[in-house]
């Protein structure tokens, strides 16, 4: 045998023996051979490599840590949305969910698959041909960044997967999480050396992740548990033997998976996993069920970025009590007055809460608070922490009553309140500071245009110095204006700079949300996208047209109408427009053609070899609109096999029924 064999065979040999240890030390949580050995066979395999450096692949367990430092995350579209779930939150919300499905299946019995809510960062993770290829966190949904430099530091994760793995592409979609023994150890870390210390283990994960050099990220104790696969060659029935298949592949997963049916099992798991909680090693903030056939989950579709076939089960979310110290009022980015409430520290759900909303004047009287009560606070997830209630018996007689101020704390304008409208507002816009500067943060914020590096002391002072005031000032900003600014060095200025530059390529969703109409949020920004498919006939859209869009009511439709009639925003679009701004494709915010235009489709069955999600795409890129039911207003509905109520429906009203190959036929 030549010596190159003999090499390459013992490369062989020591990569199989080091993924094999590193299952049983990561996954199973189960080493076999001591620390001492394994460094053994990783020094002997990294020596061998260090000498034959054309044998080095891609897969080799000494990749994990290694490669440049990243100078920012490339940004990655997704090919199948990463969707967000809706969430219940008592028996009632279960009853209705099972029977929105039963109801649309028009089948009885349903199996769904319970399993454990992962209170972490949701990944994708691609292996084509078995080999781990690229991963990228969910970002909005559509777009998120390439994180395959950390993931692949991530030990429990294999670089490749073994032979029976089906060829092509596979999807692992799932969660990076921190154990909750390692977060503590990391953060005794952070403080033994004067770093700052994370909330909580998700933010410690996310953090983590998010690292742009990789040897930092392998330095941090990261776990992953995947919560589904989707393979290119091998088609799957259930979601259940997708969790089957992953253990198999020796992809983390948990075992707390079960197929339960109806909503007694729905709720039985819950209750197994709330008593269980505090054992597990990681956080979860609720569980989730799905049905349990693929192909219900295709008929089932989904809405606005949520699938109808799963939903959380979150939580309650959890209180403690302390003592209001002061209130104060805040100016909110579109000119809302709040009333905040100053607390003495107290911990709620591993985070020190110091602030509380008190949302309005009226909700404040509503609940009686006072300076000087003491209060139970209550924090969900990543929402604003806020007061439950007063606790009376326990009111000092100091306590003293808080009055909204009749002028802005910030530009001293008087404030207005609409008749009916119980948000107090300064309508000073860009010339009160401090709507100035939200905008500006909303603006450069990683949802929006997502400007690196533009945080909120730089944009204060910007603002301070007189070179912002507008967003298209942003664009005016040159590396001469900033370098001579505090804190500022030459290739600090020079990054932002580029920063700002790269920010002009954008999608249309993006730029919508970002200009911070009051009551268009992400969903309702990229619904406009959609529906119109460019920024000019957004401009011109009448209340009629608005009103059309799914999701869109009589509210978010006037402020729409408001904030494009308005002289100085149409000029200030306008600004932004010539500064260089285009928008890219996302999966859905854009129209090739129009051969679909102003058409309604519904689709309803599985199709021959469409994917309900790229029929979708395929009407919505020809300009036509996918509803999720049959009324009179639809034009067609695109039937595959085991078409159910939809079908009935659609013959009931006259509507036309087509199949896949006259959908494609009408697109070309
Ligand atoms: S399924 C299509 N399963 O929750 C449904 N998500 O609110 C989307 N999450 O960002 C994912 N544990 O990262 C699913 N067992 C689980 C999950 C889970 C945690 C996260 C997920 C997503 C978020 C949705």
């Amino acid at each position: 045998m030549s010596d190159i064999k003999k090499i390459k065979e013992r490369i062989d040999e020591l990569k199989q023996q080091i993924v094999e240890q590193n299952y049983n030390y990561y996954v199973l949580d189960n080493p076999v051979i001591s620390d001492n050995e394994f460094d053994k066979l990783f020094t002997e395999l990294t020596n061998i490599e260090n000498q034959n450096p054309n044998l080095v692949t891609p897969d080799s367990p000494t990749q994990r840590v290694g490669g440049e430092s990243n100078k920012a995350f490339n940004q990655i579209i997704h090919d199948r949305p990463m969707l967000s779930l809706g969430n219940a939150f008592d028996k009632s919300d279960l009853i209705a969910f099972e029977k929105r499905i039963k109801d649309e299946l028009g089948i009885n019995d349903i199996d769904f698959t319970a399993e454990p809510k992962f209170d972490g960062l949701a990944v994708t993770i691609q292996y084509v041909d078995r080999a781990l290829h690229l991963s990228a966190t969910r970002g909005d949904g559509t777009t998120g960044e390439d994180v395959t430099h950390n993931i692949k530091t991530i030990k429990s994760i294999p670089l490749k997967l073994s032979e029976f793995a089906p060829a092509g592409l596979i999807e692992v979609r799932g969660e990076v999480v921190m154990h909750k023994k390692d977060f503590n150890l990391l953060n005794q870390r952070q403080k033994d050396s004067d770093d700052k210390l994370f909330a909580n283990p998700r933010n410690a994960a996310a953090g983590s992740l998010r690292q742009l050099d990789p040897a930092i990220a392998s330095s941090r104790p990261l776990t992953f548990y995947a919560y589904s696969i989707y393979c290119d060659s091998h088609k799957l029935s259930t979601q259940f033997e997708g969790m089957d298949l992953l253990k198999k592949l020796k992809i983390p997963t948990t075992n707390l998976t079960k197929v339960v049916t109806g909503v007694d099992g729905l709720y039985k798991y819950y209750n197994e996993i709330t008593a269980t909680r505090k054992d597990l090693p990681f956080e979860i903030d609720g569980v989730v069920y799905k049905v349990n056939s693929l192909n219900y989950q295709d008929e089932l579709g989904f809405v606005s970025r949520a699938p109808r076939w799963a939903i959380a089960h979150k939580f309650p979310a959890e209180e403690a009590m302390t003592q209001i110290v002061g209130i104060d009022v805040q100016v909110g980015r579109t000119g809302s007055i709040t009333p905040v409430a100053r607390l003495k520290p107290i911990e709620v759900s591993g985070v020190i809460v110091t602030n509380a909303t008190l949302h309005n004047e009226d909700e404040m009287r509503r609940k009686d608070i006072q300076i000087g009560d003491y209060v139970d606070v209550r924090r969900a997830g990543d929402v604003v922490p806020e007061i439950v209630r007063v606790i009376k018996e326990k009111r000092p007689k100091s306590t003293k009553e808080f009055f909204m101020p009749s002028q802005c704390p910030e530009c001293s304008s008087s404030l207005t309140k609409k008749e009916g409208d119980a948000v107090l507002r300064c309508n000073a816009g860009v010339e009160c500071p401090a709507q100035r500067k939200q905008g500006i943060m909303h603006y450069s914020s990683r949802k929006a245009m997502d400007i690196d590096g533009l945080g909120e002391k730089i944009i204060d002072q910007l603002i301070g110095n007189g070179l912002l005031k507008n967003f298209s000032d942003l664009y005016k900003l040159t590396v001469e204006d900033l370098e001579n600014l505090e804190r500022f060095a030459i290739k600090s200025a020079q990054n932002l700079v580029e920063a700002i530059n790269k920010s002009k390529h954008t999608t249309l969703g993006k730029f919508i949300y970002a200009l911070g109409i009051r009551n268009v949020g992400e969903s309702t920004a990229n619904d406009l996208a959609t529906n119109f498919g460019a920024i000019k006939p957004i401009l011109e859209a009448n209340y009629d047209q608005l009103i059309e869009i799914n999701d869109i009511g009589p509210t978010v439709a006037e402020a729409i109408i408001i904030y494009f009639a308005d002289k100085t925003n149409q000029l200030e679009i306008s600004l932004l427009l010539d500064s260089g701004i285009s928008f890219k494709a996302n999966d859905i915010a854009y129209t090739t053609s129009t051969e679909l235009q102003g058409l309604v489709f519904v689709l309803t069955g599985t199709l021959p070899s469409l994917k309900r999600e790229d029929a979708k795409l395929l009407i919505t890129r020809a300009g036509g609109k996918v509803v999720g039911s049959v009324s009179k207003k639809t034009d067609y509905l695109v039937a595959g096999e085991e078409a159910g109520s939809k079908l009935e429906k659609a013959h009931e009203l006259k509507v036309k029924v087509i199949d896949e190959n006259q959908l494609i036929k009408l697109t070309k």
